[in-house]
């Protein structure tokens, strides 16, 4: 079989996560939805480390912790907005955040991400990043008839570039399901 060298977005947000988590880190998944990065998460970081999940539909965070299983005991599943997330963290500095944006399509309640409250958990999470630390931002460009991701360019693009590199990372020639990522890299 051929080996994919230029991966789909998801599958490059989890190499991304995997390359700069460390066993003892504090990570944040602030989408938890279905639990799938969660769980990702919870199998790079070690025993003694915290998963903060964070969702503001119960529902979603009951689907995370079934798909969780036992490794729930290294996860924190918050039911609160990502924008209070320093509320939350008891080990900063943080080594890596995740966000999906857009809406959980099977909970079906149209709770979707909004564009300031996602840039207010952004800038705080920068605030307690690690040197090296990163976030990933992965956005569905058709979610709010693409307000959500206008805003979150223009916010982005304005960080101090000596502090943080941002990059967007995109296939170009996908018809369904267009997604884009925003990396984003604590440099000091
Ligand atoms: C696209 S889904 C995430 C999908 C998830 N990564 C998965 O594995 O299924 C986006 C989630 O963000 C949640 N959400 C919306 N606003 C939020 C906020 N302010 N803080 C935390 N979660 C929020 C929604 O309830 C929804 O479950």
């Amino acid at each position: 079989m051929t080996q994919i060298t230029v991966h789909r977005i998801l599958p490059m947000v989890k190499r991304f996560l995997a390359k700069v988590v460390a066993s003892s880190d504090a990570v944040i998944d602030a989408t938890a939805g279905n639990g799938n990065e969660t769980r990702y998460l919870a199998e790079l970081v070690g025993e003694e480390s915290c998963v903060y999940a964070f969702d503001v539909q119960q529902v979603a965070l009951a689907t995370t912790a079934q798909k969780l299983g036992p490794l729930q005991s290294r996860v924190k599943l918050v039911h609160d907005g990502h924008e209070n997330v320093l509320q939350y963290i008891k080990h900063p500095p943080i080594a890596v955040a995740t966000f999906n944006l857009g809406y959980l399509s099977y909970a079906n309640t149209g709770i979707t991400t909004k564009a300031q409250t996602t840039i207010q958990a952004i800038n705080a999470i920068v605030q307690s990043l690690k040197c090296g630390g990163i976030i990933t931002v992965s956005i569905y460009q058709g979610h709010d008839d693409g307000a959500e991701s206008s805003a979150l360019l223009v916010a982005l693009s304005q960080l101090e570039q000596l502090a943080v590199h941002v990059a967007r990372y995109e296939l170009i020639n996908q018809r369904n399901h267009v997604l884009y990522l925003l990396l984003l890299e604590k440099l000091k």
